[in-house]
This record gives structure tokens, sequence and C-alpha cells, in this order.
């Protein structure tokens, strides 16, 4: 047999010799997943405790989701916005009878749901002025890559070599409820927010900034945008995070799990930004997609028949409370901050270290924000799965003692 037709293994040199170096690739080659599983070409397998980055909630080939590709793929794939197609319609109808807003718009990722909602508040401000422009942010937020999505992130490594960013724009100090009065003023189109953090480290907006944020937003007539990228969708064990607390945003971000581990996008709108946009002042050849469509409504009604977003915050909660067990055995563990099946375990060093320990265990583990160990496993982890992880996180923090 030619030996060219054998398929070698892929390597990390290939790796570097084909790609722009933007991604730190772990050292498996993933032949398959299945259920809360990803399988290696080695025969590894690993418990999957970041699904995708938050995307697969149902973990690896639900059936629902899986029919609902098929069928809708054997239909129609693609056919752009010039026409109507009933998976868009279904599962607008859905976002908005969730959250009682009034306008949908799908596009293709989370960068892209906030890069819209950028214009979308600065076109529905020019309404009232042509100063009314500013564009705010929390600090530790991540909101994607693209330029006004980066821009929203208050992240010097990530703006490093790529300004300039886009102007009338800020950073308000995360939680820093004096520090968003300051920053906040009749010229202010928007405040982006995340209510869950996800990249900074599963930190949660305090109620007396929400408060003050609120009482900001009628004083001057701006905006709040939630981005739900990554929290939303079921991760808290609500539908969208923002349902955790008491103040409603104007505007919703959501992405990740929203098509059902296939690229979908959607910003929702309620009745304060409904005529914002106008015809043809935003657009997208891919955004809403009918099959990821189709995905997306396969995956909510999965949601709902399975009661997994209950699942989501009764397990979560036992979660934390036995992550909180080990924090009082091992003092690398500085804190655990849990909504839902959004987890992070604040360690006192650089949490890249446990990545690999874990691995070493099967199970897939992700750090973020330096020093925070994040889990986001699908929304079907069985309890018996979370004993798996809390029983190896025991282990490798055990075995931290021991190392020279
Ligand atoms: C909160 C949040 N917003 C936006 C994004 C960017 O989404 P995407 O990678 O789909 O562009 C992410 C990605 O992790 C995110 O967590």
């Amino acid at each position: 047999m030619n030996d060219t037709l054998l398929a070698p293994p892929l390597t990390l040199e290939k790796e570097s010799e084909l790609f722009f170096h933007t991604y730190s690739r772990l050292p498996i080659e993933i032949s398959h997943g299945e259920g809360n599983y990803l399988f290696a070409k080695d025969g590894r397998k690993f418990l999957d405790m970041i699904a995708g980055i938050g995307v697969n909630a149902l973990g690896y080939g639900n059936l629902r989701v899986l029919n609902a590709i098929t069928e809708q793929a054997k239909k129609v794939i693609h056919t752009s916005n010039l026409f109507m197609l009933e998976p868009q319609f279904k599962l607008a109808e859905k976002l908005l009878a969730l959250t009682g807003f009034s306008k949908v718009f799908f596009c293709n990722s989370g960068a892209e749901a906030n890069e819209g909602a950028m214009k979308l508040a600065r076109k529905w401000a020019s309404q009232f002025s042509s100063e009314k422009k500013q564009l705010l942010s929390l600090t530790n937020g991540f909101h994607g890559r693209t330029y006004g999505a980066v821009t929203l992130t208050a992240k010097a490594k990530y703006h490093e070599g790529f300004e300039p960013l886009l102007p009338e724009t800020g950073y308000i100090s995360f939680n820093d409820a004096d520090d968003l009065e300051r920053k906040v003023s009749d010229k202010t189109a928007a405040v982006f927010v995340e209510y869950v953090q996800g990249e900074g480290g599963i930190c949660g907006l305090s109620e007396a900034f929400l408060n003050r944020l609120n009482e900001l937003r009628a004083k001057h007539n701006f905006l709040i945008v939630a981005d739900e990228v990554q929290a939303g969708v079921g991760r808290t064990g609500k539908f969208f995070s923002y349902e955790h607390f008491a103040v409603l945003p104007d505007v919703i971000c959501a992405a990740k799990p929203i098509g059902g581990g296939l690229p979908l996008g959607a910003i929702i709108g309620n009745a304060r930004v409904a005529e914002a946009f106008t015809k043809g002042i935003h657009g997208t050849t891919f955004g809403g997609n009918p099959v990821a469509c189709a995905a997306g409504l396969a995956l909510i009604e999965e949601l709902e028949e399975k009661n997994l977003l209950q699942h989501a915050s009764e397990l979560g909660a036992q979660f934390k409370a036995e992550l909180l067990t080990l924090s009082r055995k091992h003092i690398q563990i500085r804190a655990v901050r849990q909504y839902g099946l959004m987890i992070g375990i604040s360690t006192s060093r650089d949490a890249s270290y446990y990545v690999p320990k874990m691995l070493e265990k099967g199970i897939i583990v992700n750090a973020t924000n330096t020093n925070v160990i994040r889990l986001l496993p699908p929304l079907t982890l069985t309890e018996s799965e979370m004993h798996d992880c809390v029983k190896a996180l025991d282990e490798v923090f055990r075995a931290e003692w021991f190392e020279v």
C-alpha cells in the first residue's frame, strides 16, 4: 500500500507549519465524541468538562439535534437571507417568547453578535443626538476578537499591535458603581456587560452595581447590552444569565450553544431598539443558516423536555458544595464561583498547570484569567461524572504537595 495513504498522527509541528500561530492546542487528535466524552485517535477517552468552550450543551451525538440537522440539510443547507426560512422563523419566535423581547437578528458568532449590537446601539442613539456614540464595557470582560468586540474587551494583551481601536469607547471598573457614575453621560449609547463574566473567571455583577446601572440608564437614556455568549442558553441554570438578577438588559447577544454546535449567533432587542435597524443597514450572508437554526431549535426543545436548566442548577449547586469541601483540604483553592454549570476554581498558581494534570486523569478542563480553572461541562453531565471530576481534582491537588 502507498505510504502516503496511511494517515499519520497529527502533530503540533505540523500544526505550526500549517496554521497562523494563534492557538495553543492540546496534543490530542480527536476521533469522535459520544455523550459527555471525547475520544482520541489513539484510544484515550476524556470526560469533557469544557464542552467546546461552552458550545456543546448536550454533549456529543444528541439524536434530536442530529436528526434536525440531517432533515434540514436534506431540504436546503443555505439560501442567504434573500428568502424566508421556517427554522429561522421558529427559532426567532422561540427566543422572543423566552425573553419577552421584540426583535431578532441572526449572525454567526459571539463576536459578530456584539459587533452588530454596537452598531445597533449607535444607530439607536443617533436619533437623539449626533454626539451620543459612547460605548462602554467592564474591565475583566471578554467580548470577542473582531475590532469592535476586541475594543470592548479591556485587556491590553488583546490590543497590542492592533491599535488604533474603535473611538468613543471606554472601560468601567468591574462592579465599581462610582466609576460607572463617573464614566456615563448623555453621550453614552450603551454599556456592555456580561452579567456573569466567563473568560474573566466566572464573576457575577453585584446588586449594587446593577442597581446603579439601572438608575443611570434612566437618567442618561442609554442601553444595557447583555453579552450572554458564554453564560446564556441554559449554562447558568436559567435560559439567560440576566434572569438571576433584577435588572433587565435592552439587548442580548447570544451565540455558542444556540446553534446546537453549528455556528450561529443572535442579537435580541427589546421594544426600545425594535425600529433602530432599517432595511439594508446591517446584514450577513450566512447569518441564520437554516441548518444551524434547526439544530438550535432542537437544542432548546431538548433543554426543555429533559428539564436541563433545573438539572444544571441542582447539579451545579452540588458541584460547588463538593468543591468547597475540597477547598478545605487544599489551600491551593482560593475560591469557588458557580452559576449553574458555569464554574470557576480560583487557584493560588497559574491554572494552566492543572490542565495537563487533569488530562492525565482523563478529564478536559480549561484555564482562564491566569489562575482560574474553568468548567463548562455539557448540561447533560451526570452526578457520577461530576464525582469523577471532583475526585480527579482532589488527586491532582494532593499530588501537587509531593512535587519537588
Ligand atoms: C462572553 C463572550 N462574548 C463573546 C465571545 C466571542 O464569541 P465568538 O468566539 O463566538 O466570536 C466569547 C467567546 O468566548 C465570550 O465568552
